[in-house]
């Protein structure tokens, strides 16, 4: 059983808030968006499709592979399968990942972004679990913080179900 915690339109409230927040930022920049497979997917792409047309012209978007996890607790490493394939120099990156739990995941993504000699370099999520910091990480734009639970829905997933969800819930025990 799932519990309904962020249902689908106050998702898609946020997320609108959110791309509101990064057009402003980005009104005069061609910025690249970098997702983290396969968390960040719903939630980069619903981002994107709310920046107005003259920014989604501009802007280019790829995803690197990074997991840390098995079931509900993290491993503590973090692999990088796939690092993208845009080259990041002179570039305005956008990291964007579905949540930041330990930090470790985001933490280490940077580190590999930043050796590719970007002019900037931020963070996007949509949920933040700061009780859970293990590494201190910049988050630059924030949908949601949360308390410590598990949750699953709108790209995040529990051993890669229900990923699929509409909405942000957390399982039922
Ligand atoms: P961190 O490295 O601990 O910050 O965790 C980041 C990654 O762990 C995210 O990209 C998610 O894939 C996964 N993760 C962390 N917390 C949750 C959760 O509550 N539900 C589902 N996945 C999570
Ligand atoms: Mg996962």
């Amino acid at each position: 059983m799932v519990q309904i915690l962020i249902e689908a339109p106050a998702v898609a409230r946020r997320v609108a808030w959110l791309a509101g927040m990064v057009a402003r930022d980005y009104a005069e920049a061609s910025p690249v968006f970098v997702g983290v497979l396969n968390g960040a997917v719903q939630f980069m792409m619903d981002l994107i499709g709310r920046l107005p047309p003259e920014l989604r012209q501009r802007l280019r978007y790829d995803f690197l592979s990074a997991s840390s996890y098995r079931g509900e607790t993290s491993t503590g490493e973090v692999a990088i399968r796939h690092a993208g394939s845009l080259d990041l120099a002179g570039q305005d990156v956008i990291v964007v990942d579905g949540i930041v739990d330990t930090g470790l995941t985001l933490a280490r993504v940077l580190e590999l972004l930043s050796k590719a000699g970007p002019r900037s370099l931020r963070t996007c999520v949509l949920l933040d679990k700061p009780s859970r910091r293990r590494r201190p990480v910049p988050v630059d734009y924030c949908g949601f913080a949360i308390e410590d639970r598990f949750v699953v829905g709108y790209g995040l997933d529990r051993d890669q179900q229900l990923r699929a969800l509409p909405f942000v819930g957390v399982v039922a025990r």
